[in-house]
């Protein structure tokens, strides 16, 4: 079973295509547009929490999972533990990812028709009427929406049949620095426009009143999304990894880089965001907004944007692979199917369900459900259900159900690192603390008490 099992070559690759499914849109795009609109530090404050306290200790125990059932994200529950009715964790994860994908590759045909937009010199301005209008036009019209969508959804989905996933991942690994690198240099010209330090203050200067349960409801969701777990991505992920691979330090590194990733989009964001007046509430439009503006006036301001813009687009693409891996690897494993099989019928029916996502701006605008539309109400309940739900229980599966002696064996390799300490004190967040406090969390977010 686990010795013809497909794997990860090396130490390094683990960590790099863990990190790549990390490192998405979630940073470049999400992570500021929900700091924006719920208050700024504060709600960084709650969201680092949320990390230390609930992402960390869930995604070792998915990866952990994933490693020693060597199972995709349905049978690995059950293989640990057969005939108790764990394996809904990965059917409700196929549910989530399918939500995800559909707003995601939405955003991610956005980023597509900016890389398209910045290469023919367009989008150079420091306007926020005329960007804000670039930016709604293509919302809003139903054609290029979808054609954006679909345009992803068919790369993503010729990537995962030609097998040529670890190709991209390669290539993916190699644009991640020079990603980094351009948010520093961003930063750099963010920080040094007239007015920035409004937007550090915005950032980093907390202001608690604006923290109410639905924020930090929004924070944990943020937490989840951003590590990639709740859904069994990477229990997936750790069915790939090497018996000798540390996971704690591995789950640990890859949560840092993450972060580092995200504090760099904020820095570079809102600096600008204050300085040019535009609204740090404005939404999902706020990086494609506030990007442009930062390059129009600085010497090789187009390249950068182009550059800019290509880079988020393979750092999207490294995150779709591993959400799309999901359906894939249950679909072929459980059927039997070859994996471009799962991968066409993966990618239909996500672009069935993402077109209702894609045309949000226009033609579904006013199919409202809890008076949010597809796009917001897709989004809303994989983040912040269905991610979060995931997480309690797969903590309350490692806790109650696989238990402490599998638990340290698999985190110390049976026997072979010497954490059996800290592995003790994570199985002792992951038993009691992190569903307690998700569970807290999400209730009262949902407004029940
Ligand atoms: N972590 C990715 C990001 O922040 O862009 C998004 C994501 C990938 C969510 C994989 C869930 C997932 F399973």
């Amino acid at each position: 079973m686990s010795s013809n099992r497909d794997g990860f070559s090396s130490t390094f690759g683990v960590l790099a295509a863990t990190l790549g499914s990390a490192v998405g849109l979630g940073n470049i795009w999400k992570f500021p547009y929900l700091t924006g609109s719920n208050g700024g530090a504060g709600f960084l404050l709650v969201y680092l929490l949320a990390t230390l306290l609930v992402g960390l200790p869930v995604m070792i125990a998915e990866i952990a999972i994933g490693r020693a059932a060597r199972g995709d994200a349905v049978s690995a529950f059950e293989r640990l533990r057969p005939g108790r009715g764990w394996g809904m964790i990965g059917v409700m994860g196929l549910l989530a990812a399918l939500l995800i994908m559909a707003f995601y590759s939405e955003v991610a045909g956005w980023v597509f028709a900016y890389v398209a937009k910045a290469a023919a010199g367009g989008l150079l301005s420091s306007d926020p009427k005329l960007l804000s209008d670039a930016f709604g036009a293509l919302v809003a019209d139903p054609v290029s929406a979808l054609m954006w969508q679909w345009v992803v959804l068919a790369l993503v989905g010729g990537i995962l049949s030609f097998g040529v996933s670890r190709g991209i991942e390669a290539v993916t690994k190699r644009l991640m620095p020079i990603l980094f690198l351009l948010l520093v240099l961003i930063c750099v010209r963010g920080l040094t426009l007239p007015g920035a330090s409004a937007g550090l203050a915005f950032l980093f200067s907390p202001d608690f009143s604006k923290i109410t349960p639905a924020v930090v409801l929004v924070a944990v969701g943020l937490a989840f999304f951003k590590l990639s777990i709740g859904m069994g991505t990477m229990v997936t992920y750790g069915s790939y990894f090497r018996a000798d691979q540390n996971i704690p330090m591995t789950a640990t590194r890859v949560m840092l880089a993450d972060l580092t990733v995200s504090m760099l989009a904020g820095i570079a964001i809102f600096p600008a965001v204050f300085a040019f007046g535009f609204k740090p509430e404005a939404g999902p439009s706020l990086v494609f907004i506030t990007i442009p503006a930062v390059f129009a006036g600085m010497p090789g301001g187009a390249f950068f944007m182009v550059a800019f813009f290509v880079l988020t687009a393979f750092a999207a693409l490294g995150a779709m692979l591993s959400i799309v891996e999901v359906p894939v690897a249950v679909i072929a494993e459980r059927f039997g199917l070859k994996r471009w099989q799962a991968a066409l019928i993966s990618v239909g029916v996500i672009g069935a369900v993402g077109s209702l996502a894609a045309l949000s701006g226009s033609l579904t605008a006013d199919w409202k459900l809890f008076g949010l539309n597809p796009f917001d109400l897709f989004d809303f309940v994989s983040s912040n259900l269905l991610l979060p739900a995931g997480g309690i229980l797969i903590a309350l599966f490692v806790g109650h159900s696989w238990g402490r002696g599998a638990w340290l064996r698999e985190l110390s390799n049976d026997g072979a690192l010497a954490n059996q300490a800290l592995a003790g004190a994570l199985f002792v967040l992951v038993r009691w603390v992190s569903p307690v406090l998700i569970a807290l969390v999400m209730l009262k977010g949902l407004g029940a008490f």
